[in-house]
């Protein structure tokens, strides 16, 4: 079994209990013991069991701790998004165990579709309503099977996918799924801020800025220049400010600053750039993105993006400073 999950940096706790974790699946056959060992060792956390309750589910298992007070069953679909939602919503998940499947090997050869829809598309439902909840870890189980079949060999966490059958070709594209979601959306690397911070710039939407080359292709004077440029502008503290409230969403003064890194300055830092655009404004021009607007248009394109470079990873680590460059 192989697995995998993401993590976020833990949100305040609800009062009550200590931690609140969804086991998806719970009615089954591993996960039901799962539900049974959380319930017991752990009195403060609330365990709240999602199962559809499926032909090879039973509540009898879980017999011994359904009157506990940290135990909740709630019968219903990872297939269906609004009620998924609404669950992430109203129980205040901190922590997922997704268990819930469709299981039987030999089935999956008849049933091809449902088994995607449950294994994949199910999982795809939950991993994005959890992503959206902010979650602190998510776990995804998985099988031997998707390493396929071999008696020669030993897999490990990075042998190839290789599975053999629709259950597994299935498990194996939803561990994709979550692991998606970790590389592309859970960096969870803090703001790195240069310095005091207290630096301006000037912010351009990208398509404004393309707009502004193609007036000047057109309309600008050869032997000209002219200034590309908004009057709006922001210091790098609150550009760091906005963004972590716009992604974590908080406004917690204290949970952002959590998320800020002030190093070391750069060698020289220009404190700002304020520039007068009036010639590019007479040809025409003008920004037409608001900030609110452009600033969330641009985090989405990262979140679906980032990957298109290669070593991406690398261009989050901090610029090593120079001790003598001038
Ligand atoms: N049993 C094994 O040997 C084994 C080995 C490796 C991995 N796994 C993995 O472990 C997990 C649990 O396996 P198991 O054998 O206990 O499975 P199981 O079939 O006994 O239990 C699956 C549970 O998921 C529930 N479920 C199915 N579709 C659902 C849906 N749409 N919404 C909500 N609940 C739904 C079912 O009602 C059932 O209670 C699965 O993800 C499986 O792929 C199992």
């Amino acid at each position: 079994m192989s697995g995998g999950f993401f993590g976020a940096e833990a949100a305040p706790l609800p009062p009550g209990f200590l931690k609140r974790i969804l086991v998806t699946g719970g009615a089954g056959f591993i996960a039901s013991h799962v539900v049974v060992s959380l319930v017991e060792k752990y009195p403060n956390y609330m365990i709240i069991n999602l199962d559809k309750l499926g032909y090879c589910a039973s509540l009898k298992n879980l017999e011994k701790v359904s009157e506990k007070q940290n135990y909740k069953f709630v019968q219903g679909d990872i297939c269906e998004p609004n009620f998924v939602k609404e669950l992430f919503e109203t129980e205040k998940i901190d922590i997922v165990l997704h268990f819930a499947a469709q299981t039987h090997v030999d089935l999956s050869f008849w049933h091809k579709l449902e088994f995607n829809y449950v294994n994949v598309y199910g999982t795809y439902v939950l991993v994005g309503a959890a992503y959206e909840a902010n979650v602190e870890k998510f776990m995804y189980v998985s099988t031997d099977e998707v390493y396929g079949g071999s008696c020669d060999k030993e897999f490990d966490e990075s042998s190839p996918k290789q599975p053999t059958n629709p259950y597994a070709t299935s498990k194996a594209a939803a561990e994709c799924f979550v692991q998606s979601y970790w590389e592309r959306y859970q960096q969870n690397r803090k703001c790195c801020i240069h310095g005091s911070g207290l630096q301006r710039r000037n912010f351009l939407y990208a398509s404004d800025v393309a707009e502004a080359f193609l007036t000047v292709m057109k309309k600008g004077q050869p032997g000209e220049i002219y200034n590309i440029g908004t009057d709006f502008e922001m210091s790098i503290t609150q550009l760091a400010k906005e963004l972590i409230h716009l992604i974590k969403n908080t406004r917690s003064e204290a949970e952002t600053e959590c998320w800020m890194d002030y190093v070391k300055d750069r060698p020289t830092n220009d404190l700002g750039y304020p520039m007068n655009s009036g010639k590019m404004h007479s040809l025409g021009w003008r920004p037409k993105v608001p900030w609110k607007e452009g600033i969330k248009k641009t985090i989405e394109w990262y979140q679906e993006n980032f990957h298109n470079w290669k070593n991406a990873d690398k261009a989050l680590e901090p610029f090593p400073v120079a001790e003598e460059s001038v």
